[in-house]
């Protein structure tokens, strides 16, 4: 977004991390604005109003935002504590809201400026919650962060209408595994990743990019999204699908790709 013209304010818990990353961001484009504010926690709502106020007097308004507070680790429940299970839903339920919250009322200043009429090239007014694909059908070691991400799901779809009506769209983008975040130094399995066995769970047969990320929130931030509201924007190279199982002995996606299980006379007109 900043590359493509936008200023910019982020925020985070680390104050040296948040500068630094401002700093990168703003290389993307001479002359932008990126304002990087450390020191917060997203638990904490009067965090987020003052630097929603800030960002405001210092680029002059909040056209978009993007939710994307998390909290991760492995645990099966057994093993998470009470403060565990709550801990990531306040990190990311009550922090994807309390983000909302703090900007809601710029969003909609900025959505009666720039107007969502279906002729506006230009609107504004939109947020993205950054959500996970765990809670789809379930997953093992994550029931802290699979019923947090529900949540957070269940926050877009009820902005989206009813913000939707003063011209604010809302929408969740569920990222898969994107290589070289802090989500995959997290949560990622070094060895399978090396052997190549983790890909296997991507029909994709690979990890995504943080280009495709920030694609997908371009695309929901321009007009190319103008009446894309209340979605699920799922960028995981459709690894949520996928089967975890084999068929006959032999693991997902081989039988495919060596056509095991394709008919001997359709075979033979290859
Ligand atoms: N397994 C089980 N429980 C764990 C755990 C793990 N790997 N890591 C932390 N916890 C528990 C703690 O023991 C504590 O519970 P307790 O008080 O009953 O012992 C509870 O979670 C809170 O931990 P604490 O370290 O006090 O919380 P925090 O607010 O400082 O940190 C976390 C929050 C735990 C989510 C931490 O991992 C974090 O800061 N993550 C931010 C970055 C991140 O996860 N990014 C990845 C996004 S995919």
């Amino acid at each position: 977004m900043v590359y493509l013209g936008a200023n910019a304010c982020i925020i985070g818990r680390n104050v040296s991390k948040t500068k630094e990353m401002a700093i990168s961001i703003s290389t993307a484009r001479p002359g932008s604005k990126v304002i990087g504010i450390g020191g917060l926690d997203v638990r904490k709502i009067e965090d987020l109003e003052n630097a929603a106020a800030r960002c405001v007097t210092e680029l002059g308004g909040h056209d978009f935002c993007i939710a994307g507070a998390a909290g991760n680790f492995l645990s099966p429940i057994s093993g998470l504590s009470s403060n565990a299970f709550r801990t990531v839903l306040e990190i990311d339920t009550i922090g994807s809201f309390n983000t909302l919250k703090a900007t809601l009322p710029y969003l909609i200043e900025s959505a009666k400026r720039n107007p969502n009429n279906g002729s506006n090239e230009s609107t504004g007014g939109r947020i993205i919650f950054v959500s996970a694909t765990f809670h789809f059908k379930g997953m093992p070691l994550q029931a802290h962060a699979g019923a947090a991400k529900a949540g957070v799901d269940a926050l877009s779809a009820t902005a989206a209408i009813e913000y939707g009506p003063r011209g604010v769209t809302s929408n969740v983008i569920t990222p898969g595994p994107i290589q070289g975040t802090e989500g995959m130094a997290r949560l990622g399995n070094r060895e399978a990743e090396a052997s190549g066995v983790a890909f296997k769970s991507v029909p994709l047969g690979r990890y995504g990019t943080v280009k495709e990320i920030a694609d997908g929130t371009v695309y929901l931030f321009s007009d190319s999204g103008n009446f894309v509201n209340g979605g699920v924007l799922v960028i995981d190279g459709g690894q949520w699908r996928a089967p975890s199982g084999g068929m006959a002995g032999v693991q997902y996606p081989n039988y495919l790709l060596d056509d095991s299980f394709m008919r001997i006379d359709e075979k033979s007109k290859l």
